[in-house]
């Protein structure tokens, strides 16, 4: 084995336990790099010296975890997130729920997203006391320049995120953002595989994991969608980012009716869905009840929201419908792979597609109240409004069946 190999194995054992780091993800030359810049500040010339030190140092393992972090990252990355949160938030204090909305961005980088979602909701005249914002992620500089809150012209990539300039203070090269919105937000170090309290003590309504799970090894995929599950609240939103879905198929997480948003929900548990015929007041009934309620508002808000066009995300949506195609093809056909397959070519704009798929799920669950609640979506966008009303009453009665006991010792 050559000494680059070896050097690549024992920092591959290292970076994984220590962030769940997959090295490919990041390509063996950008470590290369990060270890030579280290070296460099160290005045080291031996590699191996390097690798003995990483091993036993801490600091110095900290100091490498900054040089090989992704921590890419802008305001209203996407966009389409955040016109979801802004329905969703908005929805969740119409339905008279005059607690407080917890959100938690993690991985939140230089602070780009978290401070978009506080822009969102002071913008949807959510009051600052109404929310709290949650924001984690295992860089310290990062964090340093997101609690600073002063932005390059970079950090605003789109039109859309340009519209919100007038929260900052401009100076030559840079964008000071107001206090009033730095505030808002609680930074705090931490790592998603090793969370610890006091954000492990609370449950989320909002949760934004984008672009970090891409980065992990597939080992930490189920750790990572276990935290998410304790994490989130039963009525609560995961955005992810458009590159990982695939990680959520057979996950107890599915996806929610907000095109492109790339956001999810939890379905019931196992053991909650077998007394699920006689669910009363659950709090999984009341997810599907809340969000069934809200697509309608969700479809109307999006209608207008045409894809810029992205290439590689359509390259990953038809992955992804190929990946679904060979698993019924495999396994033979279920309800939640047609689901599925409807939201990405939801994502697509392939109506007659998603459509077509949704009837499959609905004709082999008929109490899929995701399947009934997404079509309904569907034919409200497309203006059939017999068909969108027949849906909606089909999906009433399912939720009344569903909250109405019929069994007491159930
Ligand atoms: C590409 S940025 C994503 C930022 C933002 N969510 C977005 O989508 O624009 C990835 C961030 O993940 C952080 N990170 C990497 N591994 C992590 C871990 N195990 N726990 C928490 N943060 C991590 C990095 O420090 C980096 O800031």
């Amino acid at each position: 084995m050559s000494d680059n190999s070896l050097i690549s194995l024992i920092l591959d054992s290292v970076l994984k336990e220590a962030m769940g780091l997959n090295i490919s993800s990041i390509g063996a030359n950008s470590l290369k790099h990060a270890i030579g810049r280290r070296m460099r500040a160290l005045e080291m010339e031996n590699t191996l010296q390097y690798l003995n030190l990483i091993k036993k140092s801490t600091p110095e393992l900290n100091e490498l975890i900054e040089e090989v972090a992704v921590n890419e990252t802008w305001f209203f990355r996407d966009e389409a997130p955040f016109i979801a949160l802004r329905e969703y938030a908005t929805a969740f204090f119409q339905q008279g729920k005059n607690k407080s909305l917890r959100l938690l961005s993690i991985p939140c980088s230089t602070g780009e997203e978290p401070y978009s979602m506080a822009m969102t909701l002071i913008e949807a005249g959510i009051p600052a006391h109404s929310f709290t914002i949650d924001a984690v992620d295992i860089s310290r500089r990062s964090l340093e320049v997101a609690r600073q809150g002063i932005y390059r012209p970079n950090s605003f990539r789109t039109t859309y995120a340009k519209r919100y300039q007038g929260y900052f203070s401009k100076t030559r090269q840079s964008y000071a953002l107001d206090k009033s919105i730095k505030g808002l937000i609680r930074f705090h170090r931490g790592n998603l595989l090793h969370l610890t309290p006091p954000l492990t003590k609370t449950t989320y309504n909002v949760i934004f994991c984008r672009n970090l799970l891409i980065y992990l090894d597939s080992s930490f995929h189920q750790k990572a969608i276990d935290t998410f599950s304790a994490l989130l609240d039963d009525a609560g939103l995961l955005f992810i980012g458009h590159a990982e879905s695939g990680i959520f198929s057979h996950s107890r997480f599915t996806q929610a009716p907000h095109p492109k948003a790339f956001a999810f929900y939890k379905r019931p548990e196992e053991s909650e869905k077998k007394s699920s015929k006689y669910l009363s007041g659950n709090a999984s009934a009341n997810a599907s009840a809340f969000l069934f309620k809200n697509s309608v508002s969700y479809a109307n808000a999006t209608i207008t929201h045409t894809p810029t066009n992205r290439y590689g995300e359509l390259d990953s949506l038809d992955h992804q419908i190929k990946a679904h195609e060979d698993q019924i093809q495999k396994q033979g056909p279920t309800a939640e792979s047609f689901y599925q397959l409807a939201t990405i070519f939801e994502q697509k704009n392939e109506w007659k597609s998603a459509i077509s798929m949704l009837k499959k799920a609905i004709y082999l669950d008929p109490n899929s109240i995701e399947a009934i609640d997404m079509l309904a979506a569907i034919y409200q966008r497309l203006g059939d409004e017999a068909n969108y009303q027949s849906c909606l009453n089909r999906g009433r009665r399912i939720i009344t069946r569903l909250a109405m006991p019929t069994d007491p010792n159930i």
